[in-house]
């Protein structure tokens, strides 16, 4: 049994040429930081659209590594795609690039069908074509969502074997993305891997969602919207320690197998808001209770999952992943991070994220 995971490991090992999609987003670019300093004898290019999510600012600091390329490019170009692949000969693919805002996918799905859907399976064509002589020993690494699981009620946790029930145009978007890759290992005989992740959080995080949409409207002295009563809850996770488990599932996973990647750490919105606005308070060197005043309820979202959580004992116990960081400690990282980078802050909040603050909640 050992024997056979080092045989595996060994021959996965030999991937070189690693093309990651969606590098400069925010998953993406911490992937992207890891695969460049860990595997100095790789080659690591990463394609991306610099959609307003994808910011090469967020790779500044390895942009000219000699094992480091980006190239500009749109996943839903076949022939683009097909082109690139010809190329480029690839070894492996690290599949990050999405449409992956839950509201955006509420007021525009097909935006979602379009980059989550036809994306992939534009990407599943290239490598089935390119690597019809060794499917076997390349590998395409699909990351999903928990959201694909749909919600849970007060008990239970999502494991691999849970049902897809996906409720927003952005998770059956997801869904029907790891549906294709699922379908093209069984079908063609592709080499794929899925993990399906919770909520990350730290920096480079796109202040649309919520904890760095919270962090930039304290700092403004800005209403802080929580949908509904606040009572929903997600599953939190370090960034950087959902980097470290695409990298160890990347390179160690079986062909075929799904693993599901997650914080163990459940926090009702409201309670994650009150935290983040005590540090906040702290930080700033503001009264205790100043940010809290900002807190204001507004509309609910359409079709808002109650709650997340990951069991992620396989991981745990065929891989040896576990996560890192302590929440709050995490936490008070991300709210240093975006303090300290105002630079990065306005570059992204300038622009047309006004016109979205504005039609995504004036008036909610
Ligand atoms: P993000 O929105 O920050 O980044 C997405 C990146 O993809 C951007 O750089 C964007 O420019 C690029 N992109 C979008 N459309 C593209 C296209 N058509 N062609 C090429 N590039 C394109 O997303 P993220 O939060 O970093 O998520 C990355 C992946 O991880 C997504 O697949 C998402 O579904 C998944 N995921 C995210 C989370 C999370 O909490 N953020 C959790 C689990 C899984
Ligand atoms: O679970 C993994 C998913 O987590 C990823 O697949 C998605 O790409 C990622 O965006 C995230 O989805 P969520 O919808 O859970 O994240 P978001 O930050 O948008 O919202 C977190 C919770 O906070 C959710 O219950 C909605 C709520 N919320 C969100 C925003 C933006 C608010 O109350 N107010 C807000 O302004």
């Amino acid at each position: 049994m050992r024997d056979c995971k080092v045989s595996h490991l060994k021959s996965i090992l030999r991937l070189k040429k690693i093309l990651i999609t969606g590098g400069a987003g925010f998953i993406g670019s911490h992937v992207v930081r890891r695969f460049v300093s860990n595997y100095p004898d790789y080659q690591i290019v990463n394609l991306d659209k610099l959609t307003y999510a994808g910011n090469l600012l967020n790779l500044k600091d390895v942009e000219n590594e000699s094992n480091y390329r980006f190239v500009k490019g749109d996943i839903v170009d076949a022939a683009f795609i097909d082109e690139f692949f010809a190329q480029e000969k690839f070894d492996a693919v690290i599949h990050l690039a999405a449409e992956s805002h839950v509201d955006r996918s509420i007021t525009s799905p097909l935006d979602f069908v379009m980059t989550n859907v036809m994306g992939t399976v534009n990407l599943l064509n290239a490598a089935k074509k390119y690597w019809k002589d060794n499917l076997v020993n390349n590998r395409f690494y699909h990351v999903s969502t928990d959201e694909v699981y749909g919600t849970l009620g007060e008990e239970g946790m999502f494991t691999e074997k849970t049902a897809y029930d996906p409720h927003s145009p952005y998770s059956a978007s997801k869904a029907s993305s790891d549906h294709f890759v699922r379908a093209y290992q069984d079908t063609y005989g592709l080499n794929t891997v899925i993990s399906n992740c919770s909520n990350n959080y730290g920096s480079y995080h796109f202040p649309e969602k919520l904890i760095p949409l919270a962090i930039n409207n304290i700092k403004n002295n800005n209403p802080i919207p929580v949908y509904g009563k606040g009572e929903n809850i997600r599953d939190w996770l370090w960034v950087e320690d959902h980097a470290r488990a695409i990298d160890v599932i990347f390179h160690q996973a079986k062909s075929s197998s799904t693993y599901n990647v997650g914080g163990h750490n459940e926090w009702k919105n409201i309670d994650l808001i009150h935290l983040l606005c005590k540090i906040m308070d702290k930080k700033l060197g503001h009264d205790a209770g100043t940010s809290q005043k900002l807190i204001t309820f507004v509309t609910d979202r359409a079709g808002h999952d109650l709650r997340y959580a990951i069991d992620s004992t396989k991981l745990q116990n065929e891989l040896g992943w576990a996560p890192s960081l302590q929440f709050e400690e995490g936490l008070e990282k991300t709210v240093e991070w975006y303090l300290s980078n105002d630079e990065w802050l306005y570059s992204v909040t300038s622009g047309s994220y006004q016109s979205y603050y504005q039609a995504q909640y004036t008036d909610r």
